[in-house]
């Protein structure tokens, strides 16, 4: 019989079944027990009701029979019941998928020093973006062996909604602004290991778009990650130095640049470094955090966005200096050391990179070796070793040794921080 409700078909197969279970969930009334018949069949509530409704049907149960005929339509879409299917193996995949890109290791292969060059917000469409400072970041980059580019985000300004307007005040159009975008990460030369999505690239199409382009980024796999970004360095030696970079971290104090970065090295997620842009700000403190026991460095990058109207307007001032920056990481050390002149970071790389060219013997403490960081149980070992040493050298000469567990905190520890000269002169710039 047609189903005069016109509503979605009920199979043969599903009918018989009901049929079959319906006699053993009956209630005391007689009524078909719906909730204990949908589990008995593997299906949900609604589904269940409905297929007993049909049975009824074609049985000539319930209603009498209409004085009209609807025509018999066939279903418009898939059974729910393969919707809800698809729902919970797009919910495991997307898990699956979200959980492997937290905490991923890069496995580096080189036994040497290796280097980041930290980009801040490029903004590279804008009126305001300093080329020329763009260029020579990029080029330490492909002049370094051994430096990597990562960034931080903001890639394009990507105006939308009624900030769409401003695309009237800036010499780039949207088609140009992609195809820099496009340039700077597949066409600049730069190895790049991570690009962070920021605020203006998610406005709108813009992360599918720079989604895209890292799909066809063919000389090596890029991570394209949103908002923020968590992995660990895997030397060969077994150090594996966690890195947390987000475009910026929760958090904002007007005395403290690094409040954020530094709120969460101490209430979130364990890290070594974490680096962050979007303020267009630069900064950088390092402290050895006593309960994670290992030294923390909390990185700013400043971007390459100048003459900002936006900051003039609201009366911040601009800062000229740490647009981009190079982390480098030793292995050998098992040290991160951090420069806020990109030039002198690379210097440094070179310089380790040549020096330190052979295999480490350095045995890798334990907790090192476990990805649970860090230095403080190095630099303790070191510590202790050389009070030794100094102890049974003042003992062999016969001079007063001292106390035999000196403190020795921080031996070895280095860390170098020097102003960079990308901007102009001090004497030039205008007074605030
Ligand atoms: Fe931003
Ligand atoms: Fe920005």
């Amino acid at each position: 019989m047609a189903n005069p409700n016109g509503s979605a078909k009920v199979s043969q197969k599903n009918l018989d079944r009901t049929e079959h279970e319906l006699p053993k969930h009956l209630k005391e009334d007689g009524e078909p027990n719906i909730k204990s018949l949908s589990v008995a069949l593997g299906v949900e509530w609604h589904t269940a009701k409905r297929w007993v409704e049909r049975l009824k049907e074609q049985r000539g149960e319930g209603a009498s029979e209409p004085a009209y005929q609807m025509p018999d339509f066939p279903d418009e879409d898939i059974p729910v019941e393969e919707i809800l299917e698809y729902k919970r193996k797009r919910f495991q995949k997307k898990k699956a998928s979200f959980e492997a890109h937290t905490w991923f290791p890069i496995k580096i292969k080189d036994k040497r020093p290796i280097g980041i060059l930290w980009f801040g917000d490029p903004h590279i469409d804008d009126d305001g973006c300093n080329q020329d400072l763009l260029d020579r970041d990029i080029a330490l980059c492909n002049m370094t062996e051994g430096l990597f580019g990562a960034n931080i985000g903001d890639t394009t300004n990507n105006w939308a909604g009624r900030l769409v307007k401003l695309y009237a005040e800036q010499e780039s159009s949207v088609k140009t602004a992609r195809r820099l975008a496009e340039w700077f990460m597949l066409d600049s030369g730069v190895t790049w290991l991570i690009w962070i999505l920021g605020n203006h690239d998610a406005w709108g199409d813009g992360s599918a778009l720079l989604s895209e382009m890292a799909k066809r980024h063919s000389t090596h796999k890029l991570i394209c990650h949103d908002w923020e970004t968590r992995f660990t360095l895997k030397f060969p030696n077994g150090w594996a130095p966690r890195i947390y970079a987000a475009h910026d971290f929760k958090g904002h104090s007007q005395w403290n640049p690094m409040h954020g970065p530094m709120k969460m090295g101490q209430m979130g997620d364990d890290a070594d470094l974490y680096v962050a842009g979007h303020k267009h700000n630069a900064g950088y403190f390092f402290f050895e955090n006593a309960y994670r026991q290992h030294w923390q460095h909390f990185l700013r990058v400043r971007g390459y966005k100048f003459l900002d109207d936006y900051a003039r307007r609201n009366q911040f001032p601009e800062q000229y200096e740490g647009c981009g920056a190079v982390t480098i990481f030793d292995p050998g050390r098992q040290q991160i050391s951090v420069y806020m002149d990109t030039e002198e970071g690379a210097d440094v790389l070179r310089f380790k990179r040549g020096r330190r060219g052979g295999p480490d013997p350095r045995p890798v403490p334990a907790r090192c070796a476990q990805g649970a960081a860090t230095t403080a149980v190095h630099h303790r070992e070191r510590a202790r070793a050389l009070a030794d040493r100094l102890y049974r050298a003042a003992q062999a000469d016969g001079l007063p040794a001292g106390r035999r567990d000196a403190p020795q905190r921080g031996a070895g520890t280095r860390l170098t921080v020097s102003r960079q000269t990308a901007g102009p002169p001090r004497s030039r710039r205008p007074r605030r």
